[in-house]
């Protein structure tokens, strides 16, 4: 079985779902690490709660990125990570991590990329009056949610709708995503050859 490390900078209910299907038994897989740069985030206490080790750190007490990069795959190693899940880590990866874990990296996105990159992707969307956005799980590359695309998954907008409402349609759809596509990717089913 994989040992996989989430990355979150938030509330993390995405590290949530990947728990629970953990638990359930529905994704095959170690989480044998939490990695937050935020150290008061909500995912920090999901972590406490269902005993998955943490590492929280303040990137502005690092010189650089490449520094706090460099503990993170001390970290890594230490609990014998095969492969990173990042879920609302709001940080571009930097060379040291994306080296060492190639082609081991996968994001998920609150849009269809390309549309829509980086940060407040949901209210690009409402403000570009779109009426249709979505969920990407990518992998990771050096630009900013680039990778190639694994799944995306569409969610309409509607005239009426908040960002709150459009959040939640999100969030309901990659709560099922992620967790379904990282067991894909960690556990492909075997093919038979005979
Ligand atoms: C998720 O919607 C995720 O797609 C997004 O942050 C949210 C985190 O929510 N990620 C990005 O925008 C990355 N560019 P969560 O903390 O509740 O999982």
């Amino acid at each position: 079985m994989k040992n996989i490390a989430v990355f979150a900078s938030g509330s993390g209910s995405n590290f949530q779902a990947i728990i629970d299907s953990v638990e359930a038994g529905d994704l095959q897989a170690n989480i044998t690490l939490l990695v937050c740069d935020k150290p008061d985030a909500m995912a920090i206490q999901r972590a406490l709660k269902h005993g998955v080790p943490t590492f929280a750190f303040s990137p502005k007490t690092y010189q650089d990125k490449a520094s706090f990069e460099a503990e993170i795959l001390t970290r890594l190693k230490e609990v014998e990570v095969d492969f990173i899940a990042l879920a609302g880590y709001m940080r571009l990866i930097g060379p040291t991590l994306l080296e060492a874990y190639e082609g081991k990296i996968v994001n998920i996105h609150p849009s269809l990329l390309p549309a829509f990159p980086g940060k407040d992707a949901i209210g690009q969307a409402l403000k570009a009056g779109a009426t249709e956005t979505g969920v990407t799980v990518h992998y990771v590359d050096q630009g900013m949610d680039t990778g190639p695309i694994i799944e995306q998954v569409a969610v309409p907008i509607y005239e009426s709708d908040t960002q709150n409402h459009v959040r939640k349609r999100i969030h309901d759809v990659e709560h099922e995503l992620y967790p379904k596509v990282l067991q894909q990717i960690l556990n492909p089913a075997e093919v038979r050859t005979n």
